[in-house]
């Protein structure tokens, strides 16, 4: 066990909150200095109340950009995300839903441009993982929920998006290492993420006449609501073991990836994907 996780703590819904989560996740590092790389540009991210995404919108209002949050149930994880990115001076609105409805990915979308006056970047983040043994334990059910939540809506945030996105405007995407490495207990949730990259690179070659980039970030095993939801005890005490670093990543670790896609430092970036897994090489 890595000693970030000497007291893992498994919870029994997902999505998890990350209120009650033991160690809690690192959404910022200390001394983070930010250079105004979002200066006055607006951000949706969905799944951003909490893991990865949380970190993500701390980072973005940071770096100077107003943020709208998606996310499904976790209201005070939601509350203290706005509540971060508002200590920063920039502007936080949360819209509560469900990404299985296509309706409401585009009302998303419209209320963002509605109440923060544009949309600049997308953030398509949100996600569901449950570990089944074999095949047969997936059921339709299961099958319908993971694709529609980690792919499908992925493609009605973007559709919605793409009529308020201007030249030098950005959509990245969340896949995973189980996209690269496969996952033998997540066959229905790393063949999402699999689709999400593809999905990154044709959209990337389609809008390249827009102006518009498109990249994604594959993280590996990272501390957060999802994993301590989804994990069983035995593999949070070793989660991220397995990696050349031997330890799992913080959500502090993944965010700078996001900033560095959103800003015109990656002017030059389209169609790639960002690989933070504490030193797995992985093909493509
Ligand atoms: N944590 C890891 O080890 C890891 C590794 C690789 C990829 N990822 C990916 O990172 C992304 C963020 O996950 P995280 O690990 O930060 O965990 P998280 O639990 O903080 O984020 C998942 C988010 O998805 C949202 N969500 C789930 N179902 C939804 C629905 N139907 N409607 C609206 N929102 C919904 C939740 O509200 C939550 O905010 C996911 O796409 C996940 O697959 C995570």
């Amino acid at each position: 066990m890595s000693t970030q996780h000497k007291v893992p703590q498994k919870q029994d819904h997902q999505p998890g909150v990350e209120s009650n989560m033991h160690p809690a996740p690192q959404y910022i590092k200390d001394g983070y200095k930010a250079a105004g790389k979002l200066q006055d540009k607006v951000a949706l991210i969905t799944g951003g109340d909490s893991g990865i995404g949380r970190a993500v919108a701390v980072h973005y209002a940071m770096e100077g950009a107003d943020v709208a949050i998606v996310y499904l149930e976790e209201d005070g994880d939601a509350e203290k995300t706005k509540k971060l990115v508002e200590n920063t001076g920039r502007k936080c609105i949360l819209i509560k839903g469900d990404v299985k409805d296509r309706g409401f990915c585009t009302n998303a979308v419209e209320k963002t441009v509605k109440l923060l006056g544009k949309l600049n970047i997308l953030v398509n983040n949100s996600g569901v993982q449950v570990p089944q043994e074999d095949l047969q334990d997936i059921t339709e059910e299961q099958l319908e929920t993971t694709f529609k939540t980690n792919i499908f809506a992925y493609f009605h945030f973007a559709t919605a998006a793409v009529k308020y996105l201007h030249p030098g405007d950005v959509i990245i995407n969340t896949t995973s290492v189980t996209a690269y490495r496969s996952s033998p207990h997540l066959i229905d949730y790393s063949s999402t993420k699999g689709a999400i990259t593809t999905f990154t690179r044709s959209l990337a070659t389609n809008l390249v006449k827009n102006k518009i980039r498109v990249n994604a970030v594959a993280p590996g095993p990272v501390w957060t609501p999802l994993v301590v939801a989804t994990f069983d005890q035995e593999k949070l005490n070793e989660f991220g073991n397995e990696t050349a670093m031997k330890r799992a990543g913080q959500p502090s670790e993944v965010a700078p990836a996001y900033v560095f896609l959103a800003s015109d430092d990656s002017s030059y970036i389209t169609g790639q994907v960002i690989h933070i897994n504490g030193g797995e090489v992985v093909n493509g």
